[in-house]
């Protein structure tokens, strides 16, 4: 089961009107969709998904709760040509709830645990070529390297990845997470389990999960029309740089023009930073996923 994270905060945070349009870039198991659609009775949702179960799933859901809605099974990096696709150029709110959901996690025939035995996989798009087996089977000593230390910040990236390319074909994820353990110094197998930063690692650079988020916060940005918000829980410090770098760009004045008297309307920042939010200990006592989310919030000002 999937428990939604910062669900009040977020949804309080769209400031959601009877009429509004909404997009849900991340459908999942539709539990901020949900929300969403029973308060905007007179408006519209659009949900995006690239994974076909969570799509099966939301929508037994959201149907019981009415019909103004479209799921749309794509990545949300086609946000802008999706959207047009539906005729829709501007909308009243935007949600990113990122990452995997926990049934994603629980099934262990995706091959995203490190706990649970299956072929290495890791797809959220069970379409794409792209999987787990070819990265770690494929990518070079480099590479694996560059993507441990970039996506994984693990300090063991060089030992780890000799050990993978050591003792390929490996197929499982329980070889893996077997493999790491055995490259890795002895106190450091005390810690959290060695192979947690490795998989998110390879799980990031299987969805290229930072790029398509960076492109599709653009686009979401030239969507919202004034007054409409976008929300963004993250729950990766990489995610969170990223949303927190470009809110930062398009509400703050240029440097050179802030010590004008006067700033001409054109060159005022058309968004504001409304919130920055992390769940309460109540919620990550009851949701560990929880522990590592934070919500971010930007309004279109004009
Ligand atoms: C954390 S879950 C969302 C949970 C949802 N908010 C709920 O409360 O049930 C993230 C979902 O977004 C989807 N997802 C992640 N990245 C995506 C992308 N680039 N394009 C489309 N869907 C994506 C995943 O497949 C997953 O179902």
């Amino acid at each position: 089961m999937h428990i939604s994270v910062l669900l009040k905060e977020c949804i309080d945070s769209l400031n959601l009107k009877e009429d509004s349009i909404i997009v849900d870039c991340t459908l999942g198991y539709a539990g901020h969709s949900s929300e969403i659609l029973k308060k905007i009775k007179k408006g519209y949702l659009y949900a995006f998904d690239q994974d076909k179960d969570a799509i099966i799933s939301a929508d037994e859901k959201l149907k019981q709760i009415g019909s103004n809605y479209k799921i749309i099974n794509s990545n949300f990096v086609n946000l802008k040509e999706e959207l047009k696709k539906e005729n829709i150029t501007k909308v009243n709110g935007i949600l990113y709830d990122l990452g995997v959901s926990s049934p994603q996690l629980d099934e262990k025939d995706r091959g995203f645990s490190f706990q649970k035995n299956a072929r290495l996989d890791m797809r959220m798009n069970q379409n794409q070529e792209l999987d787990a087996y070819y990265v770690v089977n494929n990518y070079s000593v480099e590479q694996l390297i560059d993507i441990f230390r970039k996506y994984g910040e693990e300090k063991y990236a060089v030992s780890i990845a000799k050990g993978i390319v050591k003792n390929r074909p490996i197929t499982t994820t329980l070889e893996l997470a077997n493999i790491i353990k055995d490259n890795v110094p002895f106190r450091y197998k005390k810690e959290k389990h060695p192979a947690r930063k490795v998989f998110q690692a390879i799980r990031i650079e299987v969805n290229d999960e930072l790029n398509v988020f960076e492109k599709s916060l653009r686009q979401a940005l030239e969507l919202i029309d004034k007054n409409g918000r976008i929300a963004v829980i993250t729950f990766h410090s990489l995610e969170d740089k990223i949303c927190k770098k470009i809110f930062d760009e398009v509400s703050k004045i240029d440097n050179n023009l802030s010590k004008l008297p006067i700033i001409p309307i054109e060159y005022q920042p058309k968004y504001k930073i409304i919130d920055n939010i992390t769940p309460k200990n109540e919620e990550i006592n009851n949701n560990n996923r929880a522990r590592s989310a934070k919500l971010r919030i930007i309004e279109r000002i004009r």
